[in-house]
């Protein structure tokens, strides 16, 4: 680990009691940040009725005020007392998808700080589904305002490791800590769905895919400015924006990102200070042996799982550039692509 000094709270999520994270939760409920695992990415949580505490996830981050933050809770109950209104659509995506990787947006009631909804009417809210995060939240008996915990911009952490390399110099060993509880599965953020229209529409696409949404809601679908997978080149920073924080230059590594598509030459660059991410495939084997290559699966979960870990690393290495090898354009892929386009832009 980068520092030792921030208290680090270890935890093996097949064997574990609720009351090891009594102390993290004791700092998270007296105005401390604590970052902890969810299935999506790592968290840099708050008590979110504390304005003082959300007030420093802003400046641990350096992210700037206009981006609204999600508020995690262990159960709908907790939840329903900041939303002003609990829409149908909310009761159906909720039983099937929570604990999970989607957030909702819904009319939010005014014991929401306006720091966590960035002034609007609205707050995001999501049942995790990670025991440590259960854990960690139960105990601190209050609901927790978490972003992704990483500073404003970089690429989203998926282990405690990533956390600790970026936000070390920046948290306190005081009054914040670290729970660790290994890799994340899901790998990329949750997706994000708007019910302050009649209709769901996805403000930020996540593994949760709008197949799988509409098989529950037909009638969802990307809100303006979230293009078809297919069109998703296409797409610009002109459009008016429904979710403040989701602006293009977002999730970057270090290293400049090319994806390359199937018709432009991959394998002629032999520049060392080259990274690499590629899909496994027969005709691909013969790259594992370079250090900077990273061989992801064909599948987007798998994919999904292993992908900003690969970025970090080969920003880790000192790349200069990272090449990646273009996937399917599909639906399945389509957050995959999202995250894709936001990190060589
Ligand atoms: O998987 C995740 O969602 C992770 C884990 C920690 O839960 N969290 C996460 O938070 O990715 P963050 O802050 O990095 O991204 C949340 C995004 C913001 O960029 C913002 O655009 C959107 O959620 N958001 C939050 N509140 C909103 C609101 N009231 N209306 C529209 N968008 C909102
Ligand atoms: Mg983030």
């Amino acid at each position: 680990m980068k520092r030792t000094n921030i208290p680090l709270f270890t935890i093996n999520t097949a064997d574990f009691q609720e009351n090891d994270l009594d102390q993290p939760a004791e700092r998270l409920r007296n105005g401390g940040l604590v970052a902890f695992p969810t299935e999506t990415v790592y968290g840099l949580g708050a008590n979110a009725l504390d304005p003082a505490a959300v007030a420093r996830i802003f400046e641990t981050k350096g992210r700037p005020p206009q981006n609204p933050l999600i508020v995690h809770a262990a159960t709908i109950t907790t939840l329903q007392k900041l939303v002003a209104h609990w829409p149908k659509h909310a009761q159906i995506l909720a039983d099937a998808f929570w604990p999970g990787p989607l957030t909702l947006v819904l009319p939010k009631t005014p014991i929401v700080p306006d720091l966590i909804s960035a002034g609007l009417d609205s707050v995001a809210i999501r049942i995790p589904d990670h025991p440590a995060a259960h854990a960690l939240i139960r105990r601190a008996n209050v609901p927790v305002a978490a972003p992704s915990a990483n500073r404003y911009t970089h690429i989203s952490p998926t282990t405690a490791q990533h956390v600790l390399n970026d936000l070390g110099d920046y948290l306190s060993p005081h009054t914040d800590a670290i729970v660790d509880a290994g890799p994340t599965t899901v790998g990329i953020e949750s997706t994000i769905v708007s019910l302050l229209g009649p209709e769901p529409r996805i403000l930020r696409p996540g593994m949760i895919s709008r197949t799988d949404l509409r098989r529950l809601i037909p009638s969802t679908d990307y809100a303006p400015g979230i293009s078809d997978p297919n069109e998703l080149s296409n797409s610009d920073d002109n459009t008016p924006k429904l979710s403040p924080g989701l602006s293009r230059k977002h999730y970057a590594p270090q290293a400049k990102v090319v994806v390359i598509h199937p018709n432009q030459s991959f394998y002629d660059h032999q520049n060392p200070r080259t990274g690499w991410i590629c899909l496994q495939s027969p005709k691909n084997t013969q790259y594992t042996d370079r250090t900077a290559t990273f061989l992801l699966p064909n599948d987007p979960h798998a994919y999904a799982e292993a992908f900003y870990n690969a970025l970090h690393h080969l920003d880790d290495l000192g790349c200069e550039s990272i090449l990646i090898q273009a996937p399917p354009r599909t639906d399945a892929w389509h957050a995959i692509w999202d995250r894709l386009n936001r990190a060589t832009s």
